[in-house]
């Protein structure tokens, strides 16, 4: 403030308030122009369900319209002009108590230009693009159709992205649709600054390095996250894979692997006996000595079932599956020679289990706990789970995974759930949950963890469901 007055000492008031007025008119016009958006500015005096009565008469007419975000829009313009009228009044007032001061000076043009491109041309412009950024609703047969969520956002990345993308000349597509919808998760409101970070960037420039980012956004429910158009680094050295018949028994090249947001720099590191590895669940599952038992080595406890014994059940039909938990792939490496192809869930909790699984020649399915299955209904031989839906997991949750799963299996698919373990005293209601769907009992073994933890092991067979 003490400078823009400094450069107003030389300056004619008369003049200066000439100039004034011409600003002031222009913001009138600027105002105007956001009251013509009549519907909107109206909620700064209504409650909610008053603007639709108020406007329409009817109560369904902004169903799918998002009022609070472009409520809080509209706020954002109305301040910056607030500020802007109340800072250049103020600037006129003090020139009125300098008047003679200003009489005998005058101004030079240049500290005039950037009088008015520093303070009132810039906010100006801004608050213009923040009322553009708005879009508006279509009216049809008095019912509101908006792009969800496009007032939410004001990166210009995330609007396009989640814009209607409609098909070009009208046409209709191969889904049948006139249009594309590119989908986000509906916790990215929450989530709003951190995935205005992960989405600004330059098209068609390097991406930064944050799939850290990426993953914690999805993990918290913004998933699926948005595509981005920038290009993904890779590492430095990368070598070409192991061949096929060396690569699923070996510990894949260190080098093939972005290590900067990994506790780790290397394999070696991830060992179980490093305490500091950066991840808790599975340790041990770096290192291929001990992974090589697994499932086919005798069981220590009546919890582990073998792949032999749980094939024989079904010769020759399971095929296809998924191993929905968390590893570095080795189910699906035996059961790969075992010419079963299983798809391995996996996500980067704090080691590089999707690069490792991949590395090794098998499929990581980079997903969350939060999502649909993307496979359609009774197409899978075998679901199989392991290490992560422990006791800690909401029952309503587990409620939903499970009958998706059901969806998913094939009826006679294999539904086996491995070392799902959970306090004792909650084992009731978990075992409520998996014998809900009156499968066929193969197997089922319980045994204790701890003294007050339990393992529960059960191999279920969907029934045919005839109807
Ligand atoms: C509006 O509704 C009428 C009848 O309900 C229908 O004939 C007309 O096509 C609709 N118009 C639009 C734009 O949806
Ligand atoms: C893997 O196959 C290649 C040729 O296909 C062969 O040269 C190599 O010795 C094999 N490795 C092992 C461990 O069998
Ligand atoms: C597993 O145990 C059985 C007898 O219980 C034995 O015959 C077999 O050799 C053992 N297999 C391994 C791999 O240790
Ligand atoms: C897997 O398939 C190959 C080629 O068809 C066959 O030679 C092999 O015996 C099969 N392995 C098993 C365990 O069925």
């Amino acid at each position: 403030m003490g400078e823009s007055i400094f450069c107003f000492r030389k300056c004619r008031l008369g003049k200066i308030m000439g100039c004034i007025q011409l600003l002031l008119g222009s913001l009138v016009i600027i105002v105007s122009l956001s009251s013509l958006l009549r519907f909107y500015s109206a909620g700064f005096f209504m409650h909610d369900e008053d603007i639709c009565r108020h406007f329409y008469g009817v109560s369904d007419v902004y169903d799918h319209f998002d009022i609070i975000a472009l409520t809080s829009r509209v706020d954002e313009v109305l301040n910056k002009m607030d500020t802007l009228q109340d800072k250049i009044e103020l600037i006129v007032q003090e020139m009125e108590k300098n008047k003679d001061q200003l009489h005998r000076s005058g101004i030079s043009k240049l500290e005039y230009k950037r009088f008015l491109e520093e303070e009132v041309i810039k906010p100006l412009y801004s608050a213009h693009i923040a009322l553009r950024q708005i879009r508006l609703p279509r009216v049809e047969n008095m019912t509101i159709k908006e792009d969800p969520l496009i007032n939410t956002f004001v990166i210009e990345e995330i609007r396009k992205y989640i814009t209607l993308k409609e098909n070009r000349h009208k046409k209709v597509n191969i889904y049948g649709t006139e249009g594309i919808y590119n989908t986000i998760g509906h916790a990215c409101v929450s989530m709003k600054k951190e995935l205005e970070e992960y989405m600004d960037y330059d098209i068609g420039s390097y991406c930064k390095d944050d799939w850290n980012i990426a993953q914690k956004l999805m993990i918290n429910g913004c998933d699926p996250l948005p595509r981005r158009r920038c290009l993904t680094r890779a590492s430095k050295q990368y070598q070409k894979p192991y061949p096929i018949n060396e690569s699923l028994w070996r510990i894949p090249d260190g080098r093939n692997v972005r290590w900067n947001n990994y506790l780790c720099r290397n394999y070696e590191c991830l060992s179980s006996k490093n305490p500091k590895r950066g991840y808790t669940k599975c340790s041990g599952c770096f290192e291929m000595d001990k992974e090589e038992l697994k499932w086919v080595a005798n069981a220590s406890l009546p919890v582990d079932f073998m792949i032999k014994d749980v094939l024989r059940i079904k010769s020759g039909e399971i095929r296809i599956g998924l191993d929905f938990g968390i590893g570095t792939g080795t189910f699906a490496a035996r059961m790969r020679e075992q010419n079963v192809t299983i798809i391995s869930t996996a996500l980067n909790l704090g080691a590089p289990f999707s690069e490792t699984i991949a590395l090794r020649g098998l499929i990581p399915l980079y997903v969350t706990l939060n999502q649909r299955l993307p496979f359609f209904d009774n197409t899978m031989d075998l679901i199989h789970t392991s290490g992560l839906m422990d006791g800690w997991i909401d029952l309503q949750l587990l409620d939903f995974i499970l009958f998706d799963w059901d969806r998913v299996l094939r009826p006679g698919g294999l539904l086996w759930i491995d070392r799902f373990f959970c306090n004792r005293k909650d084992l009731d209601d978990y075992m409520y949950m998996f014998l809900q769907f009156r499968y066929k009992k193969h197997k089922w073994a319980i045994s204790p963890k701890s003294n007050d933890e339990v393992y529960l092991s059960a191999l279920l067979e969907k029934p045919p469901r005839a109807l």
